[in-house]
């Protein structure tokens, strides 16, 4: 089958890594790509958001299944807009996608459906003295969200009660415009964090991928500002059975059938961001895609057709088709542009990487430039590679980002330290 892939970053590599391996590919497009995806595909130079110009497009090109990376397009109904077209979609209807593009009604859902998460209220700026009194009856630190998609930055995390009164002031008042005109408040949590994922046919037939754990700050031992993802796991070691099975019986199914209850069509990846309070999961944010760059781990650890699961589900029915994990380790390392996640240069030549052989380089913020390819963002490669265990892991990841250099280039060297106690 022809397929094209939306989005450009190193999930979308990894994505496109893994289904150029499938039996069932003859085409595979990415829309619009990055430096390194042109070794899976072709680019094309197409916004995921042109929902007009995406349909004209796969028209003339017999496309017969588009698998949507980020989450704009899905927020803003590319599942809807297809249904009446033969033509698959791997991914949530727009009223699916408001599982992440609206918290509020996440909050909603999770009550609803007796799934474990934080108590919370949500505020508008009608309500905001209701919100100063809500806060009085947490205990610090404070947990404020804005309801709608704020490219990652919308969780303020406040010590005081007099930085939150001040903040939950800021965002009613348009901090992250339109999305912070509600805002959620949410007692905090304490735990380490993970990523489970779920490919969901919408009809009940659901599939766990390999867990991960990514690594959100800029610097070392979880110190600075929040990035996209500096790094990930795979597998997560205190995600054993007997975690997963209070994350199946308590988070996966009730999500599953509270979707199918509400009508809501949800045929793609179910992203759970977990806390794990004393051994108990708790949902943190549910996300309506693959993370990244857990992707560029999880991807390496799936030993089965990915293009065959994921016509399955958009088919609506995953009936038996397999998926197999690969028992070794997977982690990813993200290099960065210096500077990230604030202001960054780009285009500068990236060196080194054909005498990588020990990790696959996913591409996220590059492009080619002539002969060179050169640096287009603040995450640029994330070295991903294979372990008997995290450490040989880790050591491939390291030994590659070694061989490989652009000027600032910037990387935590303490991934998965937090997993060695377990
Ligand atoms: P998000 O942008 O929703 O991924 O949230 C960013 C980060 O904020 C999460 O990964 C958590 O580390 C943290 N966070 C969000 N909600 C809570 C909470 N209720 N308690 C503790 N930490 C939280
Ligand atoms: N790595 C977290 C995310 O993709 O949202």
């Amino acid at each position: 089958m022809n397929i094209l892939l939306l989005g450009s970053g190193g999930r979308e590599s990894a994505l496109a890594w893994k289904m150029s391996q499938s039996a069932l590919l003859d085409k595979l497009y990415i829309a619009p790509g990055n430096g390194g995806t042109q070794q899976y595909g072709t680019n094309v130079a197409l916004s995921p958001l042109d929902f007009d110009a995406i349909k004209a497009w796969v028209k003339e090109n017999d496309i017969d299944m588009i698998v949507v990376g980020n989450e704009d397009p899905l927020v803003k109904g590319i599942y809807d807009y297809f249904e009446n077209d033969d033509i698959l979609v791997v991914g949530p209807s727009k009223a699916g996608a408001a599982l992440e593009g609206s918290k509020d009604f996440a909050k909603q859902f999770m009550v609803k459906n007796n799934i474990p998460t934080a108590r919370y209220r949500s505020f508008t700026a009608e309500t905001i003295e209701e919100g100063f009194k809500f806060l009085e009856e947490l205990k610090a630190p404070y947990v404020l969200k804005a309801d709608g998609l704020a490219a990652g930055k919308g969780v303020l995390i406040l010590d005081t009660i007099e930085e939150a009164r001040e903040s939950l002031r800021e965002m009613l008042s348009g901090m992250f415009g339109a999305s912070s005109a509600t805002v959620v408040i949410e007692e905090f949590l304490s735990g380490i964090e993970c990523s489970v994922f779920v490919l969901s046919d919408g009809n009940g037939g659901y599939r766990v991928l390999p867990v991960a754990k990514d690594y959100k700050r800029i610097g070392e031992g979880d110190t600075g500002l929040n990035t996209g993802g500096m790094g990930a796991v795979s597998p997560v070691p205190f995600a054993d059975e007997v975690f997963m099975e209070k994350v199946r019986t308590r988070i996966i199914e009730p999500t599953i059938n509270g979707l199918i209850n509400d009508n809501i069509t949800y045929r793609g990846f179910i992203f759970l961001g977990l806390i794990n309070v004393e051994n108990e999961p708790m949902v943190i944010e549910y996300n309506v895609r693959m993370g990244d760059p857990e992707t560029e781990a999880v991807m390496l650890r799936i030993d089965s057709d990915l293009v065959k699961l994921m016509k399955a589900a958009a088919e609506g029915n995953l009936g038996d088709t397999e998926l197999k994990e690969d028992p070794r380790t997977a982690v990813t390392i993200m290099m960065v542009s210096g500077g990230y996640p604030g202001d960054y240069e780009k285009g500068k030549v990236i060196t080194g990487l054909e005498k990588v052989t020990d990790s696959i380089m996913f591409h996220a913020g590059t492009k080619a430039d002539g002969d060179n390819i050169v640096t287009a963002g603040g995450r640029v490669i994330a070295a991903s590679s294979y372990g008997k265990d995290m450490n040989e892991a880790l050591q491939h990841s390291y030994d590659s980002i070694a061989l490989v250099d652009f000027e600032g280039k910037y990387f935590r060297r303490d991934i998965g330290n937090d997993l060695r106690k377990y």
